[in-house]
């Protein structure tokens, strides 16, 4: 498979057109950003990391019946992956209280949520993401009521199945972030699945095991992502 021209650099990955127009390149990079760019450094080895933990979790979805963009690993830092046409719509799943939760409604902070509660976010960094409804991404033309319909049940689907690997790790899977896209008629899943995108608190301990720990100066950044990838690949 050859590499050919870069067609986007995202904060976190750059994308590769192919000699097949209907496959690309993403590579993931070490840089870290939070709070839409506000803050930046790099996260030694996140590039790897989240590369390794994506691809196993998409292959693990893709055997339980969940389309994804995700062809086959293709270095440390390279995933081969199908050309989506990428809906402007970030679909937040929360199974605990966190993060903007918190902020936004008063939560408190571990709250258990008795049903998950799935978000939508606009994908625009100049606005800052905002959260909306599915009125607004229907009027802004980035979905249809059907679309975004099929995000949800989707994205519930998702979480089952990731809350229960996680679980078996002894992991907490509080929140996560997926963005989906259109390919030949399919919607499939896309981007990345990692501790950039989502929230792990350890089983026992909730230590927090994700980006919270840069986005807040926790410390011990790289170790919480190295210990995400040994429990996900099941290493010892
Ligand atoms: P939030 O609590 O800040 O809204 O984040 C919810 C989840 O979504 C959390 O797991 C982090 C992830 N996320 C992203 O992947 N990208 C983003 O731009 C934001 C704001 C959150
Ligand atoms: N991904 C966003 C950023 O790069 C926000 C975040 O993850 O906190 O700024």
């Amino acid at each position: 498979m050859k590499k050919g021209i870069q067609l986007y650099e995202g904060k976190a990955k750059k994308v590769f057109a192919t000699d097949d127009k209907d496959l690309v390149i993403q590579e993931f990079k070490d840089d870290a950003t939070a709070f839409n760019n506000k803050k930046k450094g790099t996260i030694a080895d996140k590039g790897v990391v989240n590369n390794a933990i994506s691809c196993k979790l998409f292959t693990m979805l893709e055997a339980n019946g969940i389309r994804t963009h995700l062809v086959e690993k293709l270095s440390e830092r390279e995933m081969l992956c199908r050309h989506l046409d990428i809906i402007k719509v970030e679909v937040v799943t929360r199974n605990i209280a966190a993060g903007s939760l918190v902020k936004r409604y008063g939560f408190a902070e571990g709250t258990v949520l008795q049903n998950p509660i799935v978000e939508f976010y606009l994908k625009d960094d100049e606005l800052d993401d905002p959260l909306m409804n599915e009125s607004h991404a229907v009027a802004l033309g980035v979905a249809t009521y059907e679309e975004l319909a099929l995000l949800k049940s989707r994205a519930e689907a998702i979480n089952v199945l990731l809350k229960q690997f996680f679980a078996d790790r002894k992991m907490k899977l509080v929140d996560f972030k997926l963005e989906f896209g259109r390919h030949n008629g399919e919607i499939l899943l896309g981007d990345e699945i990692s501790p950039d995108t989502c929230r792990f608190w350890d089983l026992e301990t909730n230590e927090k095991m994700d980006k919270d720990r840069f986005r807040f100066d926790l410390g011990g950044v790289e170790n919480a992502y190295s210990e995400v990838q040994r429990r996900v690949l099941d290493l010892d």
